[in-house]
């Protein structure tokens, strides 16, 4: 996505977005007053931004091969060799603290107890949401094993149990790990293309809690992505999505009426 495309896809967004005043839907005011605009107490979560800290500074080079990238050949898919320090990873693929304390006050808010992230990196947003309450269970998938040994780190000093790690591909693994299970809360947060992003949508939708959520991360990263997001929006599960603008949140519940709404956060 060139920048100027995505200054005017900001200002498009800005001027039509809103607070949660002249939001008419029940549901989606209330989760804005109570959930997206609630301060968090971030006690519980000091350990793990302590170690979100160190790893922002941790200059160590992690050599593998990108999950996310590859180009096919005849027989083969090539996966993109890279070499990148902890430091920038945690500066460019880790998420925003903002996010993960707004996906930290959802499993709260809505008592989520049972949840799946496609992207693991470092490990943080995992540790953090972990930590909304001990007795739920998450699914976090990784490829990038120096990544998932970091991630495995985390977890091991900042004492999280309800974690499980898969270490593999998502097109190798995903249908085995979500194999008769239904999530009440899904975070997409991998392969950044268009067409896969939809592949993972559909195929996730048939294991989403009907009160649940999927959370699409990075919806304006390029033009794919974000067709992708009207795509998503159009679903026939959809009900209500949110617009963040860097990312998306899909609800499926079926007493809420088709809705998209660009809210500012
Ligand atoms: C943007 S980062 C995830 C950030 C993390 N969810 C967070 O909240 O901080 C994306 C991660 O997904 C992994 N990934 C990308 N494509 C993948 C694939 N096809 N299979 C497995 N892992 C993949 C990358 O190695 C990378 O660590």
């Amino acid at each position: 996505m060139s920048f100027s495309f995505l200054v005017r896809e900001y200002i498009n967004w800005l001027y039509h977005s809103k607070t949660r005043h002249g939001v008419h839907s029940p549901f989606v005011y209330r989760f804005i007053d109570e959930c997206l605009y609630k301060k968090t107490d971030t006690k519980p979560l000091a350990g793990i931004l302590e170690q979100r800290k160190k790893l922002s500074k941790d200059k160590s080079i992690l050599k593998y091969k990108d999950p996310g990238a590859g180009s096919k050949t005849k027989n083969n898919i090539h996966k993109k060799s890279i070499e990148v320090s902890v430091s920038r990873l945690a500066r460019y693929s880790m998420q925003e603290k903002r996010f993960i304390l707004l996906f930290y006050r959802m499993i709260q808010y809505f008592n989520y107890q049972t949840i799946l992230e496609l992207g693991t990196s470092l490990g943080v947003t995992a540790a953090c949401m972990s930590r909304a309450n001990p007795a739920i269970h998450i699914d976090t998938i990784e490829g990038a094993k120096p990544v998932a040994d970091i991630a495995k780190n985390l977890f091991n000093n900042t004492d999280v149990n309800n974690i499980f790690l898969h270490e593999g591909f998502f097109d190798e693994i995903l249908t085995g790990v979500i194999q008769n299970k239904v999530y009440d809360m899904i975070y997409i947060d991998g392969n950044h293309k268009g067409e896969k992003l939809l592949h993972y949508f559909h195929t996730l939708t048939k294991h989403i809690n009907p009160n649940g959520v999927i959370i699409v991360d990075d919806i304006r990263w390029s033009a794919s992505m974000l067709k992708a997001w009207y795509e998503i929006q159009k679903h026939q599960k959809t009900r209500v999505t949110i617009d963040l603008f860097k990312l998306g949140l899909v609800f499926f519940d079926d007493r809420l009426s088709r809705e998209n709404f660009l809210i500012r956060f």
